[in-house]
């Protein structure tokens, strides 16, 4: 699916960028240019990214034989 139609950026362009290595909306915008234009798609793929970003995290977790948890200094 085409979320930026200023650039042509699909969503898997997107997903792709991250599995690349991309951490965040900032970092895929400087990859794939989404959102350089008119700025209309922004919020689709800030949604996009974080989504991808929430399954790897999850998917990660779950790869770990122990679960995981952050806690504040
Ligand atoms: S639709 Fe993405 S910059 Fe215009």
């Amino acid at each position: 699916m085409y979320v930026c139609l200023c650039v042509g950026v699909t969503d898997g362009q997107i997903r792709d960028a991250i599995y690349e290595g991309c951490c965040s909306y900032k970092e895929v915008r400087a990859a794939t240019n989404v959102g350089t234009q008119c700025g209309k798609c922004a919020c689709l793929a800030k949604e996009v990214v974080r989504d991808t970003l929430a399954e790897l995290h999850v998917s990660q977790q779950a790869a770990l034989p122990y679960p995981v948890e952050f806690t504040t200094a």
